[in-house]
Order: structure tokens, then C-alpha cells, then sequence
């Protein structure tokens, strides 16, 4: 097949980007086909930072080789690569490296440890901490598919956006994703491929995964940027957002004070400090969980300066979250 006629296919089959934000990608691939630049970048992004995210390791796990197919269709359509780097985080790294070594045969592929964490995935984090900068984003355009990897116009895909490409070129797309389930009771995690079109419920049910009473509530698309739902919502609600991820929480298990303490900790941690929502709105949420006065009518416009005026999609997404914790908390811990 042409370069274009795989575009076209990748096009017609509505492949959406895996890495959280679901962009169109044979769209991405056209835009950066058409503008045939010199010169480009490839980067697989397997940082697969944000709790409750396991796929991509799955895929390393069981389909390296249809991976490693996937982005030989995309150094196909631009052959003007200069190198590819595989972005994987430590403990992916530690595992496949080898392995991927021996399989890449003349693709020009640098497997690349993640140096950092969470932020790390985030694609303009990930292009500075490739070329040894501070782990900080950057600002928005310039887009990195005009410039980004050493000034030059960089493709970056999740892992599990070209195991699907493999897929789709090789007739074998099925329209479904990754689903990666944990319950925090039983502790118990699966990662499942599931159709795109299920709701919460039927995947949750399908995966064998659906609590027995409904004392329970989800997070899903993510433990940092995924948004909550009750047991009489997830029957309407589709499961495809976000990275795919489905957190189960049950509420005898987990107070509303304990879940916050939780995600901040792990934001504050992850967080880079550059802008003011983010640092400063993160510290006072945690102050006010602290003082116990989560009463404060100012949280909500804390939240919503996080949601609207941060600098990168950590502080967007953590807005997001908390904003739809926040508006169910009462129904979440009704008792
Ligand atoms: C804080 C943050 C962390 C991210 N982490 C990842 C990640 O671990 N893996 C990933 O593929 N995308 C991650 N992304 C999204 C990337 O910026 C980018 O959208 C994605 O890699 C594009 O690939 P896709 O279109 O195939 O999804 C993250 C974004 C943010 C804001
Ligand atoms: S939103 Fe958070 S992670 Fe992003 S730039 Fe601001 S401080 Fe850094």
C-alpha cells in the first residue's frame, strides 16, 4: 500500500490517539504526510504514567512484534525519520530494552528511558526531557509536530495507538480498546480489549469486574484526570475515555477526605511548579484538606482555575477530576 492509501485507511477507521486526549490520528499522520518536511521525528510514548494505566506494558508484554509493526508502517509513510525513540518508563524500559533490540532489525530505533515521572508523558515534557532539558512543558504553539524533537517536526503516538495501526492496516481492527480495571478492594487489576461502544457497565461486567452491591464508584480515563461515576450513572455513560483506564472505589472502604489526600499527593509529587493554578491551587486544596475545612466556598474556585487557567494538561486534567468529585461527592457518600 501508498503512503496515502494507509493514511486513508487509518483515516476511515476513526483511530482516536490512546495517550489520553483522543485525537484523530490519521489526521496527525496527514497533516505531517502533506507538509513533507525534510526531516522529522518519530516518538512511541510509552511513559504510561497516570495510575490506574497498564496497557501499554500489556501490549509490550504480549504484542511486542505487532508494536514494533506498527511503527515500521509509520517509517514507511515518513521515511524522512531520523531516528524513532521508544519512550518507555524505567520499569518498561528495564524489562523490553533487550528484547526490543533484538526485534527492531534496520529500523532506527533508540529505545530511551524515561528520566522522570507522570509529566514526563505529557508530549512537550517528554521532547525537553529527551534532549536532557528540566522536566517542564512548553508553551503551545508551536506545536511539536512543527517543531519539536531538536527543533524539528516530531510524530508523537501512544504505544497502543500503533499496535492499533498494525491493526487496521492488517485488516484486523476490531474498534476496541484497552481497558485496564482495578478494583481497590480486592486489589485485583485486568487489562482487557473491549469494544469502543460499551458503557461503563457493560465493560465492568464483560471484564467480571462489576461489584456485587452498589457501594462503589469509578474513576475513569485515568487516576489523575479521570472523572467520577456513581452506580446509577455508569449504565449510560461510554467507558472509552481517557487512557482507558476504570478505577473502582467503594465507599466504606475510602472517605471523601482520604480519596483527595490520596490524588494530591500524588499531583503535588508529579507537578512541575512552573505556573501559579497548579502549584499554588494544588498546596491550598491540600491546606484546606489539612485544616479540615473542605467546607471553604473558595475550593470551587480553586478547581476551576486548575480546569481553565493552568499551564499544561496536569493542572487541566487534575481541575477536571476534582471538579467532578466535588459536584458528586454527596451522592458518592450519601449515607
Ligand atoms: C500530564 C500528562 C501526562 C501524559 N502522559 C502520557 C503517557 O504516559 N502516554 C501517552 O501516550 N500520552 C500521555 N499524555 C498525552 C500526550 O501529551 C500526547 O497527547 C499523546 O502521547 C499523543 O498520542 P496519541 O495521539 O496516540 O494519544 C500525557 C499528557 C499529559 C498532559
Ligand atoms: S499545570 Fe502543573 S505541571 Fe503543568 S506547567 Fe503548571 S505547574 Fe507544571
Amino acid at each position: 500500500m501508498k503512503p496515502n492509501e494507509i493514511i486513508e485507511k487509518i483515516k476511515k477507521s476513526g483511530l482516536t490517539g490512546r495517550g489520553g486526549a483522543g485525537y484523530p490520528t490519521g489526521v496527525k499522520w496527514e497533516r505531517m504526510y502533506q507538509k513533507n518536511h525534510q526531516l522529522i521525528y518519530i516518538v512511541v510514548n510509552g511513559s504510561e504514567g497516570e495510575p490506574g494505566t497498564l496497557k501499554d506494558g500489556y501490549i509490550l508484554k504480549n504484542y511486542l512484534k505487532e508494536l514494533l509493526e506498527g511503527i515500521k508502517i509509520a517509517y514507511q509513510i515518513f521515511p524522512q525519520t531520523k531516528e524513532i525513540y521508544l519512550y518507555l518508563r524505567k520499569d518498561y524500559f528495564k524489562m523490553y530494552k533487550e528484547k526490543i533490540e533484538a526485534l527492531k532489525g534496520s529500523l532506527p530505533l533508540i529505545v530511551f528511558k524515561e528520566p522522570g515521572g507522570y509529566l514526563c508523558g505529557e508530549n512537550t515534557v517528554l521532547v525537553n526531557s529527551i534532549e536532557g532539558k528540566r522536566f517542564t512543558p512548553r508553551q503551545k504553539p508551536p506545536f511539536i509536530s512543527e517543531i519539536g524533537l531538536w527543533g524539528k517536526p516530531t510524530l508523537v503516538n501512544n504505544i497502543e495507538t500503533f499496535f492499533r495501526v498494525y491493526q487496521i492496516v492488517n485488516d484486523k481492527y476490531q474498534q476496541t480498546r484497552f481497558y485496564s480495571i482495578t478494583d481497590t478492594q480486592t486489589k485485583k487489576q485486568i487489562v482487557i480489549d473491549l469494544p469502543l461502544n460499551l458503557s461503563i457497565y457493560e465493560v465492568l461486567n464483560q471484564a467480571g469486574f462489576l461489584p456485587k452491591n452498589n457501594d462503589f464508584f469509578v474513576q475513569i480515563g485515568g487516576g489523575a484526570a479521570g472523572q467520577y461515576f456513581t452506580p446509577d450513572e455508569i449504565k449510560n455513560q461510554n467507558a472509552n475515555l481517557g487512557t482507558g483506564a476504570i478505577i473502582i472505589y467503594h465507599q466504606k472502604q475510602i472517605s471523601l477526605e482520604k480519596l483527595i489526600e490520596e490524588k494530591l499527593n500524588f499531583l503535588m509529587k508529579e507537578n512541575c511548579g512552573k505556573c501559579t493554578p497548579c502549584r499554588e491551587g494544588l498546596y491550598y486544596l491540600f491546606q484546606q484538606l489539612k485544616n479540615n475545612n473542605l467546607n471553604d466556598k473558595k475550593i470551587t474556585d480553586v478547581i476551576n482555575a486548575l480546569e481553565n487557567t493552568s499551564f499544561c494538561g496536569l493542572g487541566e486534567g487534575a481541575g477536571v477530576s476534582f471538579k467532578s468529585l466535588w459536584q458528586k461527592k454527596e451522592k458518592i457518600w450519601r449515607s
